[in-house]
Protein backbone atom coordinates (compact mmCIF):
# COMPACT_ATOMS: atom_id res chain seq x y z
CA UNK A 1 0.00 0.00 0.00
CA UNK A 2 1.43 3.78 -0.65
CA UNK A 3 1.42 5.94 1.53
CA UNK A 4 -1.51 8.04 -0.57
CA UNK A 5 -3.71 4.91 -0.36
CA UNK A 6 -2.86 4.97 3.54
CA UNK A 7 -4.48 8.44 3.54
CA UNK A 8 -7.31 8.10 1.53
CA UNK A 9 -8.38 4.40 4.02
CA UNK A 10 -7.62 6.44 6.83
CA UNK A 11 -9.99 9.29 5.86
CA UNK A 12 -13.02 7.53 5.78
CA UNK A 13 -15.93 8.35 6.93
CA UNK A 14 -17.08 7.73 10.18
CA UNK A 15 -20.63 7.69 12.19
CA UNK A 16 -20.98 10.38 15.32
CA UNK A 17 -21.96 7.25 17.17
CA UNK A 18 -18.68 5.61 16.74
CA UNK A 19 -17.81 4.05 20.38
CA UNK A 20 -14.18 2.47 19.68
CA UNK A 21 -11.42 2.81 16.94
CA UNK A 22 -8.58 1.66 15.57
CA UNK A 23 -5.95 3.56 14.20
CA UNK A 24 -2.36 2.56 13.30
CA UNK A 25 0.58 2.49 15.96
CA UNK A 26 0.66 6.34 16.56
CA UNK A 27 4.18 8.13 16.82
CA UNK A 28 4.84 11.03 19.10
CA UNK A 29 7.35 13.27 17.57
CA UNK A 30 8.12 15.08 20.95
CA UNK A 31 8.83 14.00 24.29
CA UNK A 32 11.23 14.84 27.35
CA UNK A 33 11.96 11.40 29.18
CA UNK A 34 14.89 12.65 31.44
CA UNK A 35 16.89 10.40 32.98
CA UNK A 36 17.33 7.89 35.84
CA UNK A 37 14.51 7.61 38.22
CA UNK A 38 12.08 10.30 36.44
CA UNK A 39 13.06 7.95 32.70
CA UNK A 40 11.98 4.98 34.16
CA UNK A 41 8.82 6.69 35.85
CA UNK A 42 7.52 8.29 33.05
CA UNK A 43 8.61 5.93 29.98
CA UNK A 44 5.98 3.37 30.41
CA UNK A 45 2.88 5.80 29.55
CA UNK A 46 4.78 6.73 26.39
CA UNK A 47 5.37 3.24 25.59
CA UNK A 48 1.79 2.18 26.22
CA UNK A 49 0.62 4.96 23.52
CA UNK A 50 3.30 4.90 20.98
CA UNK A 51 5.41 2.83 18.80
CA UNK A 52 8.28 5.52 18.32
CA UNK A 53 9.16 9.11 19.14
CA UNK A 54 11.30 11.91 19.35
CA UNK A 55 13.65 12.50 21.87
CA UNK A 56 14.52 16.04 23.10
CA UNK A 57 17.71 16.22 23.90
CA UNK A 58 17.71 18.92 26.69
CA UNK A 59 19.35 16.90 29.44
CA UNK A 60 21.45 18.14 32.36
CA UNK A 61 24.49 18.57 30.40
CA UNK A 62 22.63 18.71 26.98
CA UNK A 63 22.67 15.72 24.51
CA UNK A 64 25.05 17.47 21.91
CA UNK A 65 27.46 14.47 20.68
CA UNK A 66 26.79 11.28 18.69
CA UNK A 67 27.99 9.10 21.86
CA UNK A 68 26.05 11.01 24.51
CA UNK A 69 22.81 10.17 21.97
CA UNK A 70 24.35 6.74 21.78
CA UNK A 71 24.68 6.64 25.30
CA UNK A 72 20.99 7.88 26.54
CA UNK A 73 19.35 5.66 23.62
CA UNK A 74 21.05 2.54 25.53
CA UNK A 75 19.72 3.76 28.54
CA UNK A 76 16.31 4.20 27.23
CA UNK A 77 15.67 1.03 25.44
CA UNK A 78 16.97 -0.49 28.92
CA UNK A 79 14.37 1.23 31.14
CA UNK A 80 11.27 0.09 28.77
CA UNK A 81 8.99 -2.40 30.18
CA UNK A 82 9.36 -6.02 29.72
CA UNK A 83 8.94 -7.03 26.33
CA UNK A 84 7.74 -3.28 24.52
CA UNK A 85 8.80 -2.45 21.26
CA UNK A 86 9.48 1.42 21.92
CA UNK A 87 12.12 2.74 19.77
CA UNK A 88 13.56 6.24 20.74
CA UNK A 89 14.90 8.44 17.72
CA UNK A 90 17.20 10.71 19.43
CA UNK A 91 17.82 14.48 18.41
CA UNK A 92 21.10 16.48 18.94
CA UNK A 93 20.79 19.93 21.21
CA UNK A 94 22.38 22.74 18.50
CA UNK A 95 24.74 25.03 20.49
CA UNK A 96 26.97 27.96 19.06
CA UNK A 97 29.52 25.18 19.03
CA UNK A 98 27.71 22.29 17.37
CA UNK A 99 30.35 20.69 14.11
CA UNK A 100 28.50 20.20 11.49
CA UNK A 101 30.79 16.53 10.76
CA UNK A 102 29.14 15.31 14.18
CA UNK A 103 25.94 16.26 12.87
CA UNK A 104 26.17 14.54 9.57
CA UNK A 105 28.02 11.26 11.50
CA UNK A 106 25.20 11.06 13.75
CA UNK A 107 22.83 11.36 10.89
CA UNK A 108 24.82 8.71 8.60
CA UNK A 109 25.03 6.18 11.61
CA UNK A 110 21.47 6.48 12.34
CA UNK A 111 21.97 7.63 16.12
CA UNK A 112 19.82 10.50 15.62
CA UNK A 113 16.80 11.83 13.40
CA UNK A 114 16.96 15.59 13.67
CA UNK A 115 18.58 18.38 15.53
CA UNK A 116 16.95 20.56 17.98
CA UNK A 117 16.95 24.18 18.16
CA UNK A 118 16.88 26.07 21.62
CA UNK A 119 17.29 29.68 21.21
CA UNK A 120 19.33 30.23 24.65
CA UNK A 121 16.96 31.08 27.54
CA UNK A 122 13.65 30.22 26.00
CA UNK A 123 12.85 27.31 28.09
CA UNK A 124 14.00 24.39 30.63
CA UNK A 125 17.54 23.58 30.01
CA UNK A 126 18.18 25.75 27.26
CA UNK A 127 20.78 27.98 28.79
CA UNK A 128 23.44 26.03 26.40
CA UNK A 129 21.38 26.19 23.35
CA UNK A 130 22.28 29.17 20.14
CA UNK A 131 23.17 32.51 21.05
CA UNK A 132 24.01 33.37 17.28
CA UNK A 133 22.27 31.83 14.41
CA UNK A 134 25.23 32.96 12.56
CA UNK A 135 27.24 30.74 14.43
CA UNK A 136 25.80 27.29 13.60
CA UNK A 137 25.52 28.72 9.34
CA UNK A 138 27.90 25.62 8.80
CA UNK A 139 25.54 23.28 10.12
CA UNK A 140 22.31 23.77 8.59
CA UNK A 141 23.61 24.25 5.80
CA UNK A 142 24.97 20.48 5.87
CA UNK A 143 21.53 19.24 7.20
CA UNK A 144 20.12 21.06 4.43
CA UNK A 145 21.84 19.63 1.97
CA UNK A 146 21.63 15.77 4.09
CA UNK A 147 17.87 16.04 4.74
CA UNK A 148 18.43 16.22 8.43
CA UNK A 149 14.88 18.26 9.94
CA UNK A 150 15.72 20.94 12.46
CA UNK A 151 12.87 20.81 15.03
CA UNK A 152 12.99 24.88 16.41
CA UNK A 153 11.61 25.88 19.83
CA UNK A 154 9.64 29.09 18.57
CA UNK A 155 9.92 31.81 20.98
CA UNK A 156 11.67 35.22 21.24
CA UNK A 157 13.86 34.96 24.13
CA UNK A 158 14.94 39.15 24.84
CA UNK A 159 12.93 39.19 28.19
CA UNK A 160 11.45 42.38 27.30
CA UNK A 161 8.72 40.73 24.96
CA UNK A 162 5.89 39.76 26.90
CA UNK A 163 5.71 36.60 27.36
CA UNK A 164 1.70 35.96 25.70
CA UNK A 165 3.88 37.43 22.14
CA UNK A 166 7.21 35.59 22.10
CA UNK A 167 6.39 32.83 19.56
CA UNK A 168 4.94 35.52 17.80
CA UNK A 169 7.73 37.85 17.64
CA UNK A 170 10.10 34.71 16.91
CA UNK A 171 8.19 33.73 13.89
CA UNK A 172 8.44 37.63 12.41
CA UNK A 173 11.71 38.46 13.41
CA UNK A 174 13.48 35.10 13.51
CA UNK A 175 11.84 32.39 11.35
CA UNK A 176 10.64 34.01 8.53
CA UNK A 177 14.18 35.29 7.55
CA UNK A 178 15.36 31.58 8.40
CA UNK A 179 12.90 30.19 6.32
CA UNK A 180 14.12 32.69 3.29
CA UNK A 181 17.97 32.05 4.17
CA UNK A 182 17.82 28.45 4.13
CA UNK A 183 14.96 27.37 1.38
CA UNK A 184 16.30 23.49 1.04
CA UNK A 185 15.81 23.34 5.30
CA UNK A 186 13.24 20.91 6.47
CA UNK A 187 12.19 22.68 9.70
CA UNK A 188 9.89 21.55 12.46
CA UNK A 189 8.03 24.54 14.39
CA UNK A 190 7.52 22.44 17.64
CA UNK A 191 4.54 22.80 19.67
CA UNK A 192 2.28 25.60 17.21
CA UNK A 193 0.59 27.67 19.88
CA UNK A 194 -1.07 30.64 17.59
CA UNK A 195 -3.21 31.11 14.57
CA UNK A 196 -0.59 33.17 12.61
CA UNK A 197 2.27 30.08 13.21
CA UNK A 198 -0.72 27.41 12.00
CA UNK A 199 -0.70 29.88 8.92
CA UNK A 200 2.89 30.36 8.36
CA UNK A 201 3.72 26.10 8.67
CA UNK A 202 0.95 25.44 6.29
CA UNK A 203 2.12 28.38 3.87
CA UNK A 204 5.74 26.92 3.77
CA UNK A 205 4.69 23.08 3.97
CA UNK A 206 5.79 20.16 3.00
CA UNK A 207 8.96 21.57 3.53
CA UNK A 208 7.84 23.11 7.12
CA UNK A 209 5.63 21.00 9.49
CA UNK A 210 4.35 22.22 13.34
CA UNK A 211 3.34 19.32 16.08
CA UNK A 212 0.59 20.36 18.21
CA UNK A 213 0.19 19.00 21.73
CA UNK A 214 -2.87 18.05 23.57
CA UNK A 215 -2.90 20.61 26.31
CA UNK A 216 -2.89 23.34 23.58
CA UNK A 217 -5.68 21.72 22.81
CA UNK A 218 -7.67 21.82 25.37
CA UNK A 219 -6.67 24.51 27.85
CA UNK A 220 -6.11 28.62 27.40
CA UNK A 221 -4.45 31.36 29.03
CA UNK A 222 -6.93 31.80 31.10
CA UNK A 223 -6.97 28.41 32.67
CA UNK A 224 -3.83 29.07 34.26
CA UNK A 225 -5.69 31.22 36.13
CA UNK A 226 -9.14 29.10 36.65
CA UNK A 227 -9.77 29.41 40.58
CA UNK A 228 -6.37 30.37 41.34
CA UNK A 229 -2.86 29.81 40.25
CA UNK A 230 -2.77 26.28 37.86
CA UNK A 231 1.18 25.38 38.03
CA UNK A 232 0.76 21.84 36.59
CA UNK A 233 -0.83 23.86 33.39
CA UNK A 234 2.05 26.35 32.98
CA UNK A 235 4.67 24.79 30.18
CA UNK A 236 6.41 26.87 27.15
CA UNK A 237 5.19 28.29 25.27
CA UNK A 238 2.58 29.31 27.49
CA UNK A 239 -0.67 28.54 26.46
CA UNK A 240 -2.45 31.34 24.55
CA UNK A 241 -5.86 33.18 24.45
CA UNK A 242 -9.38 31.20 23.19
CA UNK A 243 -8.79 32.35 19.67
CA UNK A 244 -5.75 30.37 18.75
CA UNK A 245 -6.98 27.56 20.78
CA UNK A 246 -9.73 27.32 18.60
CA UNK A 247 -7.59 27.94 15.53
CA UNK A 248 -5.07 24.93 16.77
CA UNK A 249 -7.99 22.89 17.14
CA UNK A 250 -9.12 22.97 13.37
CA UNK A 251 -5.59 23.05 12.13
CA UNK A 252 -5.48 19.12 13.34
CA UNK A 253 -8.65 18.31 12.08
CA UNK A 254 -8.05 19.97 8.68
CA UNK A 255 -6.12 16.79 7.34
CA UNK A 256 -3.24 18.92 6.05
CA UNK A 257 -0.28 16.39 6.24
CA UNK A 258 1.97 19.51 7.72
CA UNK A 259 0.00 19.09 11.20
CA UNK A 260 1.20 16.47 13.72
CA UNK A 261 1.50 14.70 16.80
CA UNK A 262 4.07 16.06 19.57
CA UNK A 263 2.97 15.50 22.87
CA UNK A 264 5.54 17.71 24.09
CA UNK A 265 5.06 15.68 27.52
CA UNK A 266 7.57 17.75 30.07
CA UNK A 267 7.58 16.18 33.53
CA UNK A 268 8.74 17.88 36.43
CA UNK A 269 8.26 16.93 39.86
CA UNK A 270 5.57 17.95 42.03
CA UNK A 271 8.30 20.08 43.91
CA UNK A 272 9.68 21.68 41.17
CA UNK A 273 6.15 22.37 39.82
CA UNK A 274 4.43 23.75 43.10
CA UNK A 275 6.97 26.48 43.96
CA UNK A 276 7.63 30.06 43.94
CA UNK A 277 9.37 29.64 40.58
CA UNK A 278 7.46 26.53 38.61
CA UNK A 279 9.35 24.90 35.84
CA UNK A 280 7.62 25.08 32.41
CA UNK A 281 6.47 21.72 31.33
CA UNK A 282 3.25 19.88 31.23
CA UNK A 283 3.38 15.98 32.09
CA UNK A 284 0.51 14.93 28.97
CA UNK A 285 2.35 11.83 27.87
CA UNK A 286 0.17 9.42 29.89
CA UNK A 287 -3.53 11.08 28.61
CA UNK A 288 -2.39 11.86 25.35
CA UNK A 289 -3.87 10.06 23.07
CA UNK A 290 -7.42 10.12 25.52
CA UNK A 291 -6.91 13.30 24.77
CA UNK A 292 -6.45 14.09 20.94
CA UNK A 293 -9.26 11.50 21.08
CA UNK A 294 -11.51 13.29 22.74
CA UNK A 295 -10.67 16.47 20.74
CA UNK A 296 -11.11 15.18 17.48
CA UNK A 297 -14.80 13.41 18.34
CA UNK A 298 -15.83 17.10 19.89
CA UNK A 299 -14.59 18.56 16.57
CA UNK A 300 -16.60 15.38 14.75
CA UNK A 301 -13.58 14.65 13.10
CA UNK A 302 -12.37 11.27 14.37
CA UNK A 303 -11.75 10.11 10.91
CA UNK A 304 -8.89 12.55 11.01
CA UNK A 305 -7.06 11.25 13.90
CA UNK A 306 -5.08 8.60 11.70
CA UNK A 307 -3.83 10.58 9.83
CA UNK A 308 -2.54 13.10 12.01
CA UNK A 309 -1.23 10.84 14.81
CA UNK A 310 0.00 7.66 12.75
CA UNK A 311 0.50 9.18 9.35
CA UNK A 312 1.66 12.66 8.39
CA UNK A 313 4.92 12.69 10.56
CA UNK A 314 6.12 9.47 9.29
CA UNK A 315 5.51 11.27 6.19
CA UNK A 316 7.59 13.87 6.92
CA UNK A 317 10.49 12.50 8.31
CA UNK A 318 10.50 9.82 5.50
CA UNK A 319 9.90 6.65 7.52
CA UNK A 320 7.00 4.20 6.96
CA UNK A 321 4.41 4.65 9.24
CA UNK A 322 4.02 1.48 12.01
CA UNK A 323 2.31 -1.59 10.90
CA UNK A 324 0.21 -2.44 14.47
CA UNK A 325 -2.57 -0.93 15.88
CA UNK A 326 -4.04 0.71 18.81
CA UNK A 327 -7.68 0.42 19.61
CA UNK A 328 -9.51 3.33 21.46
CA UNK A 329 -12.38 3.03 23.00
CA UNK A 330 -15.65 5.80 24.36
CA UNK A 331 -15.43 3.93 27.87
CA UNK A 332 -14.29 6.20 31.07
CA UNK A 333 -10.87 4.87 31.94
CA UNK A 334 -9.39 5.72 35.35
CA UNK A 335 -5.76 7.36 35.26
CA UNK A 336 -3.57 7.79 38.36
CA UNK A 337 -3.58 11.94 39.47
CA UNK A 338 0.05 11.69 39.55
CA UNK A 339 3.18 8.87 39.25
CA UNK A 340 5.62 8.83 42.13
CA UNK A 341 9.07 9.05 41.30
CA UNK A 342 11.58 8.53 44.19
CA UNK A 343 10.31 10.46 47.40
CA UNK A 344 7.98 12.88 45.04
CA UNK A 345 5.61 12.67 42.37
CA UNK A 346 4.82 14.22 38.87
CA UNK A 347 1.16 15.58 38.41
CA UNK A 348 -0.20 13.47 35.38
CA UNK A 349 -2.26 15.98 33.05
CA UNK A 350 -6.09 15.72 33.39
CA UNK A 351 -4.83 12.54 36.10
CA UNK A 352 -7.89 14.21 38.13
CA UNK A 353 -10.73 13.67 35.34
CA UNK A 354 -12.81 11.34 34.15
CA UNK A 355 -11.92 11.49 30.41
CA UNK A 356 -14.19 9.96 28.02
CA UNK A 357 -11.69 7.62 25.90
CA UNK A 358 -9.38 5.03 26.80
CA UNK A 359 -6.81 3.33 25.28
CA UNK A 360 -7.92 -0.16 24.33
CA UNK A 361 -5.81 -3.48 22.94
CA UNK A 362 -2.30 -2.73 21.26
CA UNK A 363 -1.43 -5.18 17.97
CA UNK A 364 2.33 -4.76 17.80
C1 LIG B 1 10.06 21.62 28.32
C2 LIG B 1 10.87 20.90 29.41
O1 LIG B 1 10.41 20.90 30.56
O2 LIG B 1 11.92 20.33 29.11
N1 LIG B 1 9.14 22.51 28.94
C3 LIG B 1 8.01 23.01 28.39
O3 LIG B 1 7.39 23.86 29.02
N2 LIG B 1 7.56 22.61 27.23
C4 LIG B 1 10.98 22.29 27.37
C5 LIG B 1 10.28 22.73 26.09
O4 LIG B 1 9.91 21.91 25.26
O5 LIG B 1 10.10 23.94 25.92
ZN1 LIG C 1 9.47 20.27 24.64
Amino acid sequence: MTLDTLFDAAAKPHSKSVDSLTIRRPDDWHIHLRDGAMLRAVLPFTTAQFARGIIMPNLVPPVTTVAMAEAYRSRILAARPEGNDFQPMMTCYLTDHTSADEIEKGYAEGVWLAAKLYPAGATTNSAHGVKDLNAIRAVLERMERIGMAVLIHGEATDPAVDIFDREQVFMEQVLLPFLKDYRGLKVVIEHVTTQETVEIVRAHAPRVAGTITPHHLMINRTSLFQGGLRPHLYCLPVAKREHHRLALRRAVISGDTCFYIGTDTAPHTARNKESSCCSAGVFAGATALQTYAQVFDEENALDKLEAFASLSGARFHGLTPNSGTIELLRRPGALPAAVMVEDDEVVVFRGNEELPWSLGEVRP
